[in-house]
This record gives C-alpha cells, structure tokens and sequence, in this order.
C-alpha cells in the first residue's frame, strides 16, 4: 500500500544542471568557459551530501538533445568530460564516492568511454555517496532502449509478455540500481523536464530555482533541501 513518507531528507537528489551557457555569456566569455566553471561546482555539491543525509546524486550532464549545439560547443564539452574524469578519478575514489554512468554510450568516443569505465569499475566498492552521472542520455531513449531489451528477452522465450508490469520495466532502464528520484532540482528558471528521468521521476518532488548552475553553491543546496522537508508527499494516497 502507497505510503506518506515520514523520512524528511531526500534520499536521492537528481539535478539538472543548466544555466552555464548564460552564466558566460553574461560575463563576455564563450559558453565553454561557463560549462568549465559548471564542472567545478559538482565537487561541492557532492561533498555536502554526506552531512545532508543524501545517499545518491544524480546529475544531468549531456542530453540525447544536447548533440544538437555547434560542433565547438559539444566537442568542447567532450574533452571537458574527460579531461575531468581524468582529474577527479583518484579523489573520488579516495573520498569513497562510487560513480554511475547512464545514458547510451554508442555514440561517445571510445577515449571518453574507457576513462567512464575506469571510473566505475575503481569506485565499484565504494560505499560512500551514489554518484550517478547522466551522459548522453534521454528518459524517452532510455525506455526505448529497455523495451528493446524486454522484446529480445521475449523473443528468446527468457520473459513471459504476460508478467510484464510497471515493475519490470524500471529493470531494464539504466537506472535499474537507483530507487527513484525524491527530489529534482532544475537551476537556471526553466521550468521543464527536458527528457531527465522521466519513468523514474512520476512521484519525485520538483524544485525550479533562478540560480545559474555555475551559482549554485553548498548554501543554497541546503536551502533547496529545508523547503523539500515542508513538503507532504502523498504518492497517490490520503493521508491518515
Ligand atoms: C547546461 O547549461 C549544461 C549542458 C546542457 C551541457 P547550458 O549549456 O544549457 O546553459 P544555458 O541553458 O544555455 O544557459
Ligand atoms: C538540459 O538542459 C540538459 C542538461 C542540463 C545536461 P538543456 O539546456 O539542454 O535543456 P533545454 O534545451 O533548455 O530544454
Ligand atoms: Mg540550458
């Protein structure tokens, strides 16, 4: 039976992480300069989740919509990507943060995939914060390709079609070793969903704050979060 939840800190976070692209060209820097400064406040968020009780963070870095921008801008943010895998793999994995991709990996270059790799398999055992990272990923192509993998599955007998329900299907998404978002948080004052986790987010609360990401700072994290403990999530039900 559907619940209320009593647990007040959100137990995973998802953020959207817009707004760099503006945050530059309001100084007169090129949009690259924005995502760089964008990519040094990751660390900082990440690091406040231990003391705010908050297991698993999950961050939207690259879109399936995403490859749409100027070839400058997106081979620009591939080698940001692995330029800052390369220098945060030993502090992560020395902080104890165990790292996650999602998305669809067939179109990264093979360089930017292994480092993904490297990255994951090191902090495997980690046991401290979840971090999730959202790269070249999209919620409608992220179902599409685990109803791809239901029907193989079907076609090779391994599933019965008739068991398949709405517990099945989160199995085969990328996101099959998350539990579902609590809270989504979008910076930058667009107040839309842009393809992040959409199956996992039905019952996640939704934050739409003006800050620029490369703005965002630990304070404000905290501040998003008192106002997440004021909701009352009902999930359906009415409470008793
Ligand atoms: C978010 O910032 C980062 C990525 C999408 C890679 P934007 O680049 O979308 O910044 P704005 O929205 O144009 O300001
Ligand atoms: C969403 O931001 C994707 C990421 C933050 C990685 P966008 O800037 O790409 O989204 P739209 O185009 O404003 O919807
Ligand atoms: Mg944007």
């Amino acid at each position: 039976m559907a619940q209320c939840s009593r647990r007040k800190t959100p137990r995973h976070v998802a953020i959207i992480m817009d707004g760099n692209g503006r945050w530059a060209q309001m100084r007169g820097h090129r949009r690259l300069v924005g995502h760089h400064a964008g990519a040094k406040r990751v660390k900082e968020i990440l690091r406040t989740c231990p003391n705010l009780g908050i297991d698993y963070l999950t961050i939207f870095a690259f879109s399936t919509e995403n490859w749409k921008r100027t070839q400058v801008e997106v081979a620009g943010l591939m080698t940001l990507f692995k330029r800052y895998i390369r220098y945060e793999t030993q502090s992560l994995h020395d902080e104890g943060v165990r790292v996650r991709f999602i998305g669809d990996r067939v179109r990264l270059e093979p360089a930017l995939v292994d480092l993904m790799d490297n990255l994951e398999l090191l902090t495997a055992g980690n046991s401290g914060t979840y971090l999730t990272i959202a790269l070249d990923y999209g919620g409608r192509d992220e179902v599409a390709r685990a109803a791809r993998r239901l029907a193989q599955d079907v076609a090779r007998g391994q599933l019965d079609p008739r068991v398949v329900s709405d517990e099945t299907l989160p199995k085969y998404l990328d996101t099959y070793f998350l539990p579902d978002p609590d809270l989504v948080i979008r910076t930058s004052g667009e107040a839309r969903i842009s393809n992040f986790l959409l199956w996992q987010s039905a019952y996640a609360e939704y934050e739409f704050i003006d800050t620029l990401w490369p703005d965002f700072t630990p304070a404000e994290f905290a501040t998003v979060l008192n106002r997440f403990d004021n909701r009352k999530r009902r999930f359906g039900a009415v409470p008793v």
